[in-house]
């Protein structure tokens, strides 16, 4: 793995380490389709895993998740071993996970989906549902509509909202604009900027290269289901191998 920082630079992050993935492999059965990977995400701060598609980010976050059973590394959160725990055990231990899709329950209200995400909860859910409605103000608006109704990026922020019900250290966010007019997808990052500002670990993998890249305290590259680099978010953007490999190609 390459940093572009040397051990002596400053660090750009100074604030604790919520999630420590160490050398990870995961993958369904056949050969491995990530292997060895390693990232970190400090809380406060938004950390990006960008790279072609199939190159594994999605099946690294399902790993982290708890989706798939890693064959191996290491998963902690604030400095606890979690590897290898099922979904819901991963929640109680501080992780929301919000897949690309199916991340709401489209039958049940804005409401009731908040209500669902904070099932772990024992007290307090009425008064976090308010604390998100705060900074999702377009949900309040939409509280007693059918998550059904709500428009993509409206969905969107129902399921960052969902997942953040738990009070989690890390909020992992697969794709969160994708398919999303460039209109909400501002929108989008600014409500993660939000979300990150209340000292939440964000992690985001996205296809939007050039803005993710804006918005990373710090950038994984991953290829071929493998770290190929990492860096400080805007420095990633003038490297002219993460730009060849990727952000040309896609993006604006
Ligand atoms: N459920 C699955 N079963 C078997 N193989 C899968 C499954 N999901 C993904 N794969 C394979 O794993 C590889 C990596 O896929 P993954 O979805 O993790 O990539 P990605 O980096 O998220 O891509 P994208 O940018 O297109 O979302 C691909 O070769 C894919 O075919
Ligand atoms: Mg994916």
């Amino acid at each position: 793995m390459t940093t572009l920082l040397s051990e002596s630079a400053t660090p750009v992050v100074t604030t604790a380490v919520a999630l420590d993935v160490e050398g990870i492999t995961a993958g369904y059965g056949g050969p491995p389709i990530v292997e060895r990977v390693s990232i970190r995400a400090h809380r406060g701060a938004i950390t990006a895993i960008v790279g072609p598609n199939g190159a594994g980010k999605s099946t690294l976050l399902k790993a982290i998740a708890g989706v798939i059973r890693p064959t191996g590394g290491a998963v902690r959160v604030e400095g606890k071993n979690v590897t290898g725990l099922a979904p819901e055990k991963l929640v109680r231990r501080g992780i929301a996970y919000v897949p690309q899709v199916a991340n709401v329950f489209p039958q049940l209200t804005v409401h009731e989906n908040l209500e669902m995400g904070g099932y772990i909860r024992s007290h307090g859910v009425q008064e976090r549902a308010e604390e998100l409605y705060q900074l999702f103000p377009d949900l309040k608006a939409a509280h007693s509509r059918r998550a059904e109704t709500l428009s993509g990026g409206q969905r969107t922020m129902l399921a960052m909202a969902r997942g953040l019900m738990v009070d989690p250290a890390v909020l992992i966010l697969d794709e969160p604009s994708a398919g999303l007019s460039p209109k909400f997808q501002s929108t989008v990052w600014e409500r993660i900027e939000q979300v990150r500002a209340t000292d939440v670990a964000v992690v985001v993998v996205e296809q939007n290269t050039r803005e993710t890249l804006r918005h990373a305290a710090w950038a994984y590259v991953l290829v071929l289901g493998q770290n190929r680099l990492d860096g400080p978010g805007r420095e990633l953007l003038h490297n002219d191998e993460v730009v060849r490999l990727y952000v040309g190609v896609l993006t604006k």
